[in-house]
């Protein structure tokens, strides 16, 4: 319980970067839920945004609350994307994906002028990697990619739903691969990067602006440093 009073704390914290008239990313997960929950409210008060979900999860969501939803096609730039994470470290790096929707993550953070994450205080870590990193694969490369990971030192698992694996809003499987701590996260994304078959995988290196990350009662604000 005190971790869903963390995340609901970040995201509340979250809301003062969203202004009327602006396209906002709509991230996934549980603590996302609490920042959807609260933006639904806003926009019952008046709030006037349009929303990119990055999963279809998050979307129906924001839809039921009356949050009005627009496409990367009709707005290829997002002012500001809020969205939670599995992995924090020092420099703002990420692990993302354990909800399953790193791929729409990363497109939506990529096209936004701001990444704001918000937090609760079990995922600040030192070192990136105690959490398996998500791997999105398409279906037949996925024992290649497999073992090509595994010749890198990761104890790999394809993400399973029940008896069956799980499938992507994509339709894409994800390999969980448990590194322990990694060393060199750039030369680890791009190895990741290079391999066919890859689709993204969930290290976001350079993308966070903010980190909104919950302690207790306190609301901590990162930035990452230049
Ligand atoms: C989904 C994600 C989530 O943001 C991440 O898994 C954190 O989820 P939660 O807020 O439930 O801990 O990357 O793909």
């Amino acid at each position: 319980m005190a971790n869903e009073h963390e995340k609901e704390a970040a995201a509340r914290e979250s809301l003062r970067f969203i202004q009327d008239g602006q396209v906002v990313g709509i991230g996934s997960g549980s603590t996302v839920a609490h920042f959807i929950r609260l933006l639904g409210d806003r926009v019952k008060n008046g709030l006037c945004i349009r929303g990119i979900p990055t999963s279809d999860h998050s979307g129906e969501r924001a839809v039921s609350l009356g949050i009005p939803l627009t496409t990367l096609d009709e707005c290829p730039e997002i002012d500001v994307t809020v969205d939670g994470a599995d992995e924090v470290d020092p420099q703002l790096r990420l692990i993302k994906g354990g909800g399953g929707a790193l791929l729409r993550e990363k497109i939506v953070a990529s096209a936004s002028k701001q990444l704001v994450i918000i937090a609760d205080s079990t995922k600040r870590v030192p070192v990136l990697g105690k959490f398996g990193l998500p791997v999105e694969v398409i279906k037949f490369a996925r024992a290649v990619v497999q073992k090509k990971i595994e010749a890198l030192g990761a104890r790999v698992a394809l993400r399973r739903n029940g008896d069956k694996p799980y499938l992507t809003d994509e339709n894409n499987y994800i390999l969980d691969c448990h590194f322990g701590e990694i060393a060199d996260l750039d030369w680890l994304a791009r190895q990741l990067s290079e391999m066919p078959g890859v689709v993204e995988h969930g290290l976001f290196i350079g993308m966070a602006s903010i980190v909104l990350m919950a302690e207790g009662s306190e609301v901590f604000e990162l930035r990452r440093g230049k």
